[in-house]
This record gives structure tokens, sequence and C-alpha cells, in this order.
């Protein structure tokens, strides 16, 4: 095996200190760089993802061209509810499509995971391809959609503003609800612990719509299953989850066997961690659409992001995915800004 010279992330999910964060961001291989969307022009979005040479080269346009810390596969959350049977279609610049959606508890008895490893060897092949093509660069992140976030687009069938149809499903039959979610739990968990077995190092789950949901049905309807998912995980790879927009679970969720929680730029960092009681690496929280914003004003905010929320246990991150309208340099400015940081001279470690 071999060892990485970048370890800056497994670090700061350990809590060990580092001289700076570690740097990446969500979605960041993908649609604002020009090599990928040449190579879009070529190939469909699911001959991308299941070919592990077209994969993989995706996977380190960023590593070269944007110099993070940290690799993602390139793939989607919609490839377990296509492995367990369902028809996803993805069209360009109008987002995902399931024709059939989830409504019966026949629907559910018919989604298959028993096969589920075999369904997606095309991701752990891009995973094992990729590890090698890295050769140590950098930790390579495997990734998942969370339970919560995947019965939104089987239920609902596409992206919505309220997912009022899958809240419906689970208000009025919410047994039906949990068979699916815990379905769903059990095909992520041999997923992951698959792509760990590949060659990932670090597994983040995406929880997207989870601030959807009230704090209370937060409780119901995903903490339980994201709990079984890092309590599955984390004994082969550190665990992320990102909730994103449930600020409010912070304090539940510190307390899983997960390694680093992310958040958005719905909370301060000093709330994250007076809600985390300062136990646990956070992830974030740089708003995407400021990559927008002039070199020097995306410098200044990075700047002032790592002074909040400290140097060790942290990762600096956006709070949700890389806008596709974002100049490449910008992008880079904020890798840059992360690698330039020193601490004000009158900082202080607690
Ligand atoms: O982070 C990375 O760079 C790895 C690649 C990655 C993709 N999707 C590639 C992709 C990751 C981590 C995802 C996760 C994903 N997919 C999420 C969770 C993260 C988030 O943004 O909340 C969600 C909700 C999806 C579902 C999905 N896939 C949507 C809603 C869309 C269309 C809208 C969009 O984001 O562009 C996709 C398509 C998709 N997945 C694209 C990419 C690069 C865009 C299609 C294209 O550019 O060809």
């Amino acid at each position: 095996m071999t060892t990485l010279k970048n370890d800056l992330l497994l670090r700061a999910l350990k809590g060990e200190k580092v001289q700076r964060p570690p740097v990446w961001m969500m979605r960041q291989a993908g649609r604002y760089l020009p090599d990928y969307i040449k190579l879009r022009k070529k190939y469909d979005f699911f001959t991308r993802v299941q070919t592990p040479e077209l994969a993989c080269e995706i996977t380190l346009q960023p590593i070269d061209q944007v110099g993070v810390d940290a690799a993602i596969i390139f793939s989607d959350i919609l490839v377990i509810p296509q492995a367990m049977g369902m028809e996803v279609l993805m069209e360009e610049g109008r987002g995902p499509l399931l024709p059939k959606t989830i409504s019966t508890q026949q629907d559910i008895d018919a989604l298959h995971i028993d096969d589920i490893e075999d369904r997606l060897s095309y991701v752990t092949k891009a995973l094992s391809l990729t590890k090698q093509e890295l050769n140590g660069r950098v930790p390579l992140i495997g990734f998942a959609g969370a339970p919560w976030t995947l019965l939104c687009y089987m239920v609902e069938g596409k992206g919505s503003k309220s997912f009022d149809k899958a809240k419906q499903f689970c208000f009025t039959t919410p047994a039906f609800a949990h068979s699916l979610l815990q379905k769903i739990t059990d095909a992520t968990i041999h997923y992951l612990i698959a792509q760990v077995k590949a060659g990932a190092d670090v597994i983040q789950v995406f929880d997207s719509w989870s601030g959807m949901l009230s704090p209370a049905d937060f409780k119901i309807f995903a903490l339980p299953y994201l709990t079984q998912i890092a309590d599955a995980v984390s004994p082969h790879a550190p665990v992320i989850l990102f909730p994103k927009g449930s600020w409010y679970a912070l304090p539940d969720l510190c307390n899983t066997s997960a390694s680093g929680l992310g958040i958005d730029w719905s909370i301060t960092p000093q709330m994250a961690r007076e809600f985390t009681n300062n136990s646990i690496t956070l992830q974030g929280n740089f708003d995407p659409s400021r990559l927008l914003a002039p070199i020097s004003e995306i410098k200044k905010s990075v700047r002032e992001m790592i002074d909040a929320f400290g140097v060790d246990r942290y990762i600096a991150n956006l709070g949700h995915g890389i806008l596709p309208n974002v100049p490449v340099d910008h992008a880079r400015a904020f890798v840059d800004a992360v690698k330039e940081y020193e601490p004000a001279p009158n900082y202080t470690t607690v």
C-alpha cells in the first residue's frame, strides 16, 4: 500500500494538530471545470459515471487543476436507487428524473439489495483505479446519499422545493417509510464498506435535503439511519456526515461514531463549535455563491472563516456544492487562501 504524501484530511479527522487545515470542495469534480464540460459533450452522464477510466479522469481534474487536499470519486448519490432497480434519467441541465416512483409496500419489496456491490462494481473499479493513479498524492473520498435524501428522490421522482410528496409518504404511511429507509440503509452500508475495501480513505454521507425536516422529524426519519451508517462504516474508515440545513441536529450527531460533521452557511462556526462541545471535526461552511465575489474578497473571507473555526479539528470546504458558474481561478483562490493561511499574531489555541 502506498503511504499518503498529504494526509492532512485524515489528521484533521483524527483531531491531530496540523500546520493548516485541509481543503476540498463539495462537487469539485465536475461542471465548472472546462475539461469536464468537454467530456460531457462526448459521453452522457451515466456513461461518465459507469466507465471507471472516465470517472477516474474526472476525479483527478480538480487535484491537478485546483490543488485540493482530497479527491472525491466522480459518481452520484442516485446510483443506489438505480442499482436497487429504479430507472434514473439524468437530463443535462435539468437534474435527475425517476419516472416510476415508490408509493406502496410492493414497490419497496421489489427493490433489490442483495447483490448491491456487484451492481455497483463500476464504482469500486473506479475507486481502485483512482487510488492507483493518485499514487498517494492525497486521500480519496468515497460517498453515498443519506437514506432520507434518497427517499426524497425515490418517492418524489425529481428535485423539489418542498419535497412534500416525500413528506406526505412519511407522515401518512410511516411504516412504509421506515421499511424503505431501512432497505436503503442496508444497501448503503454494504456499498460504503465495499468502497473502503476498493481504496476510499474517508467516507462522506450527503444528507442534502435533511434541512427540509423539522428537528422532531429529523430524529425520526434521518438520525437513526445516519447513526446506523456511521456505526457500521466507521470501523473501516472515518465518516463525515453532511446534514445540509440541519444545524439543530449537531448535538445529536456529535454523539454518533462519525469523525466529522459538515455544516452549511446557515450557522456560524462559533455556534457549531458550541453545539458540538468542541468535540468533533467540523467541515464547511463557505457560501458557494461567495466564490463569485472578487478574488481579494474570497481570500479575506476564507481567512476570517479559518480564524473562526480554528486550525485544528477543521476541514475547509464550501457549505454546499460548487456552482457551475464559478470561474476556475476563483475556486483556486479559495484553495490557495487556505494553503496560505497563517494564524493572526495574537492567535492562541484554547
Ligand atoms: O463531489 C464531487 O465532485 C463528486 C461528484 C458528485 C456528483 N454528484 C456528480 C454530478 C457528487 C458528490 C454528487 C452528489 C449528489 N448528487 C448530491 C449530493 C450533493 C449535493 O449537491 O447536495 C445530490 C443531491 C445529487 C443528485 C443530483 N445529481 C442532482 C440534483 C443533479 C443535477 C443538478 C446538479 O447538481 O448539477 C445531479 C447531476 C450531477 N451529479 C452532475 C454532476 C457533476 C451534473 C451533471 C453534469 O454536469 O453533467
